[in-house]
């Protein structure tokens, strides 16, 4: 080998050797999430008091101690381990559940990603064990039970004028692909007027989604079925239909879109989160959520296609916000009978 090659070599080496450190240094996370030892480190504690209430080796902790340190997860002063303020600020805001979610979702992801290169493929959604498919439906979703889930959901509630009126004057709500209902539930806990009906193909989602509406006092209100968005009828029009459209695949789009109107009172809102925001450029984590979906025979939808959709099955008055906590394609039913207004804009 040429020693310009075995530079290239070194280097290109170096590159995995961070990628692994990265990886690692998620799975330490994960696991002081995962466990509470985080948690437990709120406020100043001496390996001794973390070795006693959580049943672990003194030595083992020490070690564990001693790694968080090196990735800056925990400070030590004086004999004692705290965490550092940029975890804390993760725990005192409630946002350490999702933090939790996120990484075991990834972990989920990243086998399905090495899958891909096996001639069988990786599994599609639905055929994912029930942890999987849990796994991934939490890590896309917020927790309904933290300030922090509730937080994000009203502030791109109240980002949108009409979804935020709808919901706060008692909306009858639908929503397709509910999957664990975590934006269904923190809208209602938000929302005391409002009430609805979530609906998923996967039987394991809805018993947690109607587990989670019974913890929360909200099962009076919004009801769980097992149903395929595309034939799902109920008696009484709904004033909003969300649709989860990056978990529907292609084939089954356009008789959702037709469903999703017709399951709407004349000018009901439909509202569907946009995956990939933005058509230019590709970042990593565009390319990394279009290989995982287009793997499922989902569309990677633009916002812009995704207009283009919504349009083609009828609706109009079409407006795509975005905010720090998503991006969001709202449109209605039309209003009057025989109106073929066609509009949108991006704000
Ligand atoms: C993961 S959820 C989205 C998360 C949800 N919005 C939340 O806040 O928790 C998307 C769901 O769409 C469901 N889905 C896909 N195609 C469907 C169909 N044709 N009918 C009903 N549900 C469907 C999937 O089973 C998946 O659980």
């Amino acid at each position: 080998m040429h020693t310009a090659d075995n530079n290239y070599a070194f280097s290109a080496l170096a590159a995995v050797e961070g990628l692994r450190l990265d990886a690692e240094q998620a799975a330490v996370l994960r696991g002081g999430l995962q466990s509470g030892f985080l948690a437990r480190c709120m406020h100043p504690v001496t390996v001794e008091d973390l070795a006693e209430s959580t049943a672990l080796d003194r030595s083992r902790v020490e070690h564990l101690c001693r790694a968080l340190r090196a990735i800056d997860v925990l400070h030590e002063e004086f004999g004692h381990y705290r965490l550092a303020p940029f975890y804390a600020a993760l725990v005192t805001g409630g946002a350490d559940g999702y933090a939790l979610d996120v990484l075991n979702g990834s972990a989920v992801r990243q086998q399905l990603f090495t899958d891909l290169f096996a001639s069988a493929g990786s599994a599609a959604f639905w055929s994912l064990g029930h942890a999987e498919q849990r796994a991934l439906a939490a890590s896309v979703s917020v927790d309904p039970f933290t300030s922090h889930g509730r937080t994000v959901m009203t502030s791109l509630i109240e980002g949108n004028p009409a979804w935020h009126e709808a919901f706060s004057t008692g909306a009858r709500y639908l929503e397709f692909g509910c999957g664990l209902s975590g934006a269904m539930l923190a809208a209602a806990a938000m929302y005391p007027a409002l009430s609805g009906v979530g609906i998923d193909i996967s039987a394991d989602l809805i018993n947690v989604a109607r587990a989670r509406a019974v913890a929360l006092g909200l099962s009076d209100r919004i009801d769980f079925i097992v149903a395929d968005a595309a034939v799902y009828t109920y008696p009484h029009p709904f004033d909003v239909v969300l649709w989860s459209q990056f978990f529907f695949s292609s084939a089954s789009r356009p008789a959702v879109l037709a469903n999703a109107r017709a399951q709407l009172r004349p000018g009901g809102l439909l509202i569907a989160p946009v995956l990939i925001p933005a058509e230019q450029p590709e970042t990593i984590r565009s390319a990394l959520d279009t290989l995982l979906v287009r793997s499922w025979e989902v569309p990677p939808m633009t916002s812009a296609e995704l207009e283009f959709e919504v349009a083609a099955a009828g609706f109009v008055d079409i407006t795509v916000h975005r905010n720090r906590f998503g991006t969001m394609l709202l449109a209605r039913r039309p209003s009057l009978v025989g109106r073929d207004e066609r509009g949108s804009s991006v704000r």
